[in-house]
């Protein structure tokens, strides 16, 4: 097999760049509303920007299957719609101050409004989504976006449990994010008409890469810095979420420890201090880097969904993204 030349981040996305400045173009359309706070927010949200990343992974699949019509720019501005909904309805759940390096929608609005407009952007996504008259493709965003929904409330019904398993997580993690990820590599394969297969390929691509994703996600929220991320530090920890770095280090620890740390976690127990320490055990036990193994494997699974394809110019895009999901820092 010839070895793939592997692109950089701003190669792949230069590579639709123009395309993703047409679906800046129609969120700017979409969010567009006659009623005050929502225009207002509409407006917030365009602007503080976001990576694109579902958009872009859309588009780039459209390519990668040969469509490259007006519907992958609408349905890729869709899939924003149903993210940028289920972070303004996460923040409130995660009584989030920050997003995207700015105050987030509740902070600023207030919850009330945040829940009206979060719904109001799943109705915008659905009515581009019905305009293209499209039942599969209908299909798929309905049941994702049922989806994640179940993946926040599991998450609530899970909150500070220590006991939460590998399973669990990936579960969650499925529910997520990989969904979604997952159901734009299978828009792009419904435009461009490729078979059942097919589509299956580059779906089970999409649900490891989104996997990866949130796995990382997950790491940096150990690692990273509120100035990368644009969201601050710990938080996962100091809202009982168990994360897998956290699963690793409770299996790593002997039996006393496992309880100190167990017990401090459920109790929610996260001074600044009671943080690090967790942080140094994460990686001084190895379970940071068993975490970080685990998501170079879900990127060579991601990979290997797409060996049934003849080698080209697009599998090589998709096949660096992987890498590059697996490498970020922010
Ligand atoms: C945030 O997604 C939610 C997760 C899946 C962890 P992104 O990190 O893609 O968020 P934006 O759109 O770039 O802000
Ligand atoms: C983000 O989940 C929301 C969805 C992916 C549905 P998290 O709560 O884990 O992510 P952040 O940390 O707020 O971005
Ligand atoms: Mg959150
Ligand atoms: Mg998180």
């Amino acid at each position: 097999m010839p070895t793939a030349r592997h692109l950089t981040v701003t190669e792949v996305f230069d590579l639709v760049r123009s395309d993703l400045q047409k679906v800046e173009e129609e969120l700017a359309q979409q969010t567009l509303s006659s009623v005050q706070p929502v225009a207002e927010i509409g407006q917030y949200l365009q602007a503080s920007g976001g990576k694109r990343l579902r958009p872009a992974l859309l588009l780039l699949s459209s390519k990668f299957c040969g469509y490259e019509g007006a519907a992958a720019i609408r349905l890729a501005a869709a899939m924003e719609l149903i993210h940028t909904a289920t972070l303004v309805h996460d923040d409130v759940i995660d009584k989030a101050e920050t997003r995207r390096g700015r105050p987030s929608i509740n902070h600023r609005w207030g919850n009330h409004l945040s829940v009206l407009a979060g719904d109001w952007l799943y109705m915008q996504a659905f009515g581009i989504a019905l305009g293209e008259r499209n039942f599969k493709i209908l299909d798929l965003l309905i049941g994702l976006t049922q989806a994640m929904v179940e993946g926040e409330l599991l998450q609530l019904n899970g909150l500070g449990k220590a006991s939460t398993t590998e399973d669990e997580y990936f579960d969650l993690a499925y529910r997520k994010t990989a969904c979604l990820f997952s159901a734009c590599l299978r828009v792009g394969a419904l435009l461009g008409s490729r078979s059942e297969e097919e589509e299956g390929a580059l779906g089970a691509y999409g649900i490891n890469l989104g996997l990866a994703f949130q796995l990382v996600d997950d790491i940096l929220d150990f690692t990273s810095s509120e100035a990368k991320l644009g969201k601050p530090v710990g938080s996962d920890l100091r809202a009982g979420k168990a994360t897998l770095p956290l699963i690793y280090l409770l299996r790593r620890l002997r039996a006393e420890e496992a309880d100190r740390v167990a017990r401090a976690f459920e109790r929610g127990d996260f001074q600044p201090a009671a943080f690090s320490e967790i942080l140094e055990l994460a990686e001084r036990s190895g379970a940071l880097t068993e975490a970080r193994q685990r998501a170079l494997e879900l990127a060579r699974d991601a990979k290997r969904c797409l060996e049934g394809f003849p080698e080209s110019q697009d599998k090589d895009t998709l096949l660096s993204l992987p890498d590059f999901i697996v490498e970020r820092e922010s």
